[in-house]
């Protein structure tokens, strides 16, 4: 991170290398003021029902009760993961015959969800639930919410719901468009705060974001993130190609997300999970990890726990940041932070991604030298580089 210096000469601060609120815009729920952070199950577990089967990654009441004693166990809670979210695959086939209700399965949720949220309560974390606001759920799983707004917004109020991630499968993007602002207003109307996390622009061939930002708290503008660097890398751009629309319309209370952290799984390098995580923080994403708190490996905790990061992620100027240079396989990317110094030019996290390929030598590490003006940081004071905490360089303009 570079912070400007600055007449009274006071700096602290962090890195970023890799391979104040301002008032509340949108949906104006007083949620979400910073990115939120959490874990879900999907893509990790994605639809397991078999419990029989796989009883330790089946979607169950067992792998929740199990992962929320980890999240605080193992120190994810305390700094900042505190959404635990069971996506698709928890419901009953059908509604309740008479009441309509939504059900959980009752073999893997016994409890039932308000039992199940209490205890996610009582852990001093948030939970979340999916829905869809079309006919189904994306895995043809449950029911979706179409024709039954009110009743499953005042459900999900009644188990303590905090957290919902709204899926846009089997339903028209016309339905889509009236779906996501009246299934909004039907939660807003329970007195419940719930977070509103949309994937409406992705069921839309143009989406508008200034209509989106205006009615949810964040939402998925790419497609599903999987287990691999290439899709990591593909989100990346997804978001570079759009990066100005996204920009404009992000900010706290509402926030573009690339879909979760897959930190801590199979598929990536230690050296592509650090791009992950400070490409998410630079962004301004939700930090939503997918993948067994059992089984991540110890420096990947170390990561996922990095306090320096998060701190760039949650940054309270809440400006989301952006890709400001790319030289072959190489990308600069850039994103204004606090504090700022006394003449009012602010810090700037800036991240540094070799995606590999160099031709001379695709495996090597690439040396790269740019003006920091070329890279928008033109503070005619300089700046300190802050390389992790307490670490202190000097960097001239
Ligand atoms: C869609 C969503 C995913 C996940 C699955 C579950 O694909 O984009 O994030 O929720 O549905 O079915």
């Amino acid at each position: 991170m570079l912070v400007p210096k600055s007449h009274l000469e006071i700096v602290l601060i962090l890195f970023l290398s890799c391979g104040a609120f301002q008032s509340v815009h949108g949906l104006e729920n007083g949620l979400a003021l910073v990115p939120p952070m959490g874990w879900m199950t999907f893509e990790r577990f994605r639809c397991m029902t078999n419990c029989e089967l796989f009883p330790r990654d089946c979607i169950s009441e067992a792998l929740i009760r199990r992962t929320a004693d980890l999240l605080v166990s193992e120190g994810y809670a305390a700094v900042g993961y505190q959404y635990l979210i069971i996506d698709d695959c928890w419901m009953e086939a059908s509604r309740d015959r008479a009441t309509h209700e939504l059900q959980p399965n009752l073999n893997r949720f016994p409890s039932g969800m308000r039992v199940l949220g209490d205890y996610i309560h009582y852990n001093g974390l948030k939970f979340g639930l999916y829905h869809d606001v079309g006919e189904k759920t994306c895995m043809f799983r449950g029911p979706g919410a179409a024709r039954h707004f009110e009743l499953d917004a005042q459900t999900f109020a009644s188990w303590g719901v905090d957290y919902v991630k709204m899926d846009g499968c089997y339903a028209t993007e016309e339905d889509i468009d009236r779906g996501y602002p009246d299934f909004g207003m039907a939660m807003n109307l329970t007195g419940k705060p719930m977070v509103y996390s949309c994937s409406w622009p992705f069921y839309k061939s143009k989406p508008d974001y200034a209509l989106i930002a205006k009615h949810c708290n964040l939402w998925r503008f790419a497609a599903d993130v999987q287990d691999s660097f290439a899709s990591v890398i593909k989100i990346m751009s997804r978001y570079s190609n759009k990066q100005d629309v996204l920009i404009a319309n992000a900010g706290p209370g509402r926030w573009n997300d690339p879909d979760m952290l897959v930190l801590g799984n199979f598929r990536l390098s230690y050296d592509a999970s650090r791009v992950q995580l400070a490409i998410w923080a630079v962004m301004g994403a939700p930090l939503i990890m997918t993948n067994d708190l059992e089984t991540v490996r110890p420096e990947i905790k170390q990561l996922l726990q990095n306090r320096d990061i998060i701190a760039i992620d949650q940054d309270s100027l809440g400006q989301p940041g952006k890709m400001v240079l790319k030289v072959q396989n190489f990308q600069v990317w850039v994103r204004s932070v606090n504090p700022m110094n006394d003449v009012g030019d602010n810090s700037f996290a800036v991240a540094f991604v070799n995606q590999g390929g160099y031709a001379l030598c695709p495996l090597c590490p690439q040396k790269f030298e740019v003006p920091l003006h070329r890279l928008g940081l033109k503070s005619r004071m300089g700046y300190n580089v802050m390389y992790r905490k307490f670490r202190l360089v000097q960097a001239e303009r």
